[in-house]
Parts: structure tokens; C-alpha cells; sequence
């Protein structure tokens, strides 16, 4: 078990874009670990790479107690919106409101290299969107409706 130190806001690693990831490795398994250990100790139901520094298309996710990993996801379905809080690791102590489609479908590779289709809705469907936009470099904060609120450590839905 090895934690990665998760990177906060106002740390520039957050806002830039991924690049995709071309091939397996030992490495990038190693990192896949990592993001896990470190999602799960830190009580988020998801991780993607640049919030531990690594500026990879590689996201993990536990928002329904199945672990899923997705390398290089691509949204390629939404349908319908929710509106409620979102947290996020790399904004410790924090949660707005934020809207998002209530059911995505996404397209990415496994750990294994192997192309899937996830399709999720609430939590699962956020928790999607809300990793892919850290690929691209964008933190949830930008999308707040309203202002941050306080939120104790255990907060369930930091991603
Ligand atoms: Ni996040």
C-alpha cells in the first residue's frame, strides 16, 4: 500500500490537460494501486491521476462499492440532469452545489487495457463527469451554483 500526496486546489498540476495514455506498464499499475489506496484512505469515492501529480488520462472510481478503473474515458452519452452537492479531495473541507447529468455512459480502457462501456447514474453519473473534468483540468468549483460550504472530513461524496 502506497498513498500519494493529493494535491490541492491552487496547485497548477490541477489545471492542466492529461495526456492520453498510450500503453500498459507496471508503472501505470503501480499508479493504479496508489490512486486507490490513496482514494480510500482519504474516504473519496473518486480519483484521477493529476490529484496525485501525475498528468495521465487514469481516473478510479467507488461510488457503489464496484472499483472501476478508466483510462483514457470518453463521455459518450448523458441524459437527464441532477442537482445536488459534489465534494472534491483537492478541495479539502469544502462542497457546492453542482448540476450534472443524471445518467452518463463512458467508453475507456480497463487496467487491463480492455475497452468497456460503464453506464452509470446518480452518484456513479457524477462521480464520471466530475473525474473527466479533472483530465481536462477543470475542478468542480468552476461550476458551482452559489457559494462553497463547509463539510466535515467524512464527507461521503469528495471525488
Ligand atoms: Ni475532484
Amino acid at each position: 500500500m502506497a498513498l500519494r500526496n493529493i494535491r490541492v486546489a491552487g496547485d497548477e498540476v490541477l489545471n492542466k490537460v492529461c495526456r492520453e495514455v498510450k500503453e500498459n506498464s507496471p508503472k501505470l499499475q503501480t499508479l493504479i494501486d496508489d490512486m486507490f489506496d490513496t482514494m480510500y484512505n482519504a474516504m473519496g469515492v473518486g480519483l484521477a491521476a493529476p490529484q496525485v501529480g501525475i498528468l495521465k488520462r487514469v481516473v478510479v472510481i467507488d461510488a457503489d462499492d464496484n472499483p472501476y478503473v478508466l483510462i483514457n474515458p470518453e463521455i459518450i452519452e448523458t441524459k437527464g440532469t441532477q442537482t445536488g452537492n459534489e465534494g472534491c479531495l483537492s478541495v479539502p473541507g469544502k462542497a457546492g452545489i453542482v448540476t450534472r447529468p443524471n445518467y452518463v455512459k463512458v467508453k475507456a480502457l480497463d487496467r487491463n487495457f480492455k475497452e468497456f462501456i460503464l453506464e452509470g447514474e446518480e452518484l456513479l453519473a457524477r462521480a464520471i463527469c466530475h473525474e473527466c473534468d479533472h483530465l481536462d483540468g477543470h475542478i468542480y468549483t468552476e461550476k458551482v451554483e452559489g457559494e462553497l460550504f463547509d463539510v466535515s472530513d467524512d464527507y461521503e461524496t469528495q471525488e
